[in-house]
């Protein structure tokens, strides 16, 4: 590991038996004892699933179309995202060069703590959060509420493959490993937030029994049109076609890269690397086929039968 890497990346530890960050584990009291308002909206994922995205059909559903109001704030700062904690060091450039001041000490690196907790707190209702906590770790204070809750599902090796670009770019996240290792990892649930197996089929389950809509990114990619007027439907949005086609257009891949509100170039400076890769890196289906060798592909899909066949959960792994 660089020196840059050794004092931003974080290791794992467990909440029940969850692999989350050491700063998420130290508020876990917290999060669990979140309280939720029956008006909340949550968007829940497995990380890298879409959950951007989303994030951005549902605001501006909620806006109804006004690009404008959705600017307002970057999509970090419009939504909170409810179990993160980072300690954000000052910017790593200073005068144009790398600034590491007082490394023995990492206390004097530290100055800006928030939380989404805090986030969510201070924010008027209605809100919108979003969370990447596996269903039985959600704060119960939302089943509780009854509050609506948007899943959305990656088919896991696009998934999987978004991941490992994150974790690349993304000095909070662990070190990834080599790609071979990474997939270790995912395969193994030993990555952040846990198994992606458990996660998917987890939420699945809760739908039966609360006000969940399930979405799937292939779908979104197949018709987005469709699947946004599922989400307004859901929201109790009526939306003309008119209005309908704006959102389509607006958060269409193309158009959310170019929008610093929502590619995640104007939050966490110095610890996302977009020359490394890009938040809005490719945004298809079926990119696992330019990472998987024929031999991992075929030992992933043996594993993933066993992992999935307690579960009616079908994904689509192109379209
Ligand atoms: P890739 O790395 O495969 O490109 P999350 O928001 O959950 O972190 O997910 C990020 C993934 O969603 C990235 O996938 C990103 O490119 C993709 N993404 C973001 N906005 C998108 C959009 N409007 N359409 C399609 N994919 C999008």
């Amino acid at each position: 590991l660089s020196l840059e890497e050794t004092v931003m990346r974080s290791e794992l530890f467990e909440v029940k038996g969850v692999a989350v960050t050491q700063q998420i584990a130290s508020i876990w009291d917290q999060v669990w004892k979140f309280k939720a308002r029956p008006d909340d909206v949550l968007i829940a994922t497995y990380a890298k699933a879409g959950t951007t995205w989303t994030q951005e059909i549902v605001d501006m559903v909620q806006q109804n179309g006004d690009i404008e109001k959705c600017k307002r704030e970057t999509t970090y700062k419009r939504h909170p995202f409810l179990e993160w904690f980072i300690a954000e060091p000052p910017s790593f450039r200073y005068s144009g060069k790398k600034c590491y001041c007082n490394l023995e000490n990492n206390s004097h690196l530290i100055i800006k703590h928030t939380t989404g907790l805090e986030l969510a707190e201070a924010m008027p209702s209605p809100r919108t959060i979003k969370t990447h906590l596996p269903v039985q770790l959600l704060p119960p204070s939302f089943w509780e509420q009854n509050c609506k809750i948007i899943y959305v599902a990656r088919n896991a090796k696009d998934n999987l493959v978004s991941y490992y670009h994150f974790h690349r770019m993304n000095k909070a996240m662990p070190d990834p490993g080599t790609w071979e290792e990474f997939v270790e990892k995912f395969m193994t649930g030993k990555v952040l937030w846990g198994s992606w197996y458990d996660h998917v089929k987890g939420w699945w389950k809760a739908k039966d029994k609360h006000r969940i809509l399930y979405l799937f990114y292939e779908d979104m990619k197949e018709n987005p049109k469709r699947e946004i007027q599922k989400i307004a439907k859901f929201l109790e949005k009526d939306l003309s076609q008119e209005v309908l086609n704006k959102i389509v257009y607006n958060t269409s891949f193309e158009v959310m890269k170019e929008n610093p509100m929502a590619n995640y170039t104007r939050d966490f400076q110095g610890i996302m690397d977009h020359s490394v890769s890009p938040f809005m890196r490719k945004g298809i289906v079926a990119d696992w086929k330019n990472h998987f060798t024929v031999a991992q592909n075929e030992k992933f899909d043996e594993d993933y039968k066993k992992k999935m066949s307690d579960t009616s959960l079908v994904f689509r792994v192109e379209l």
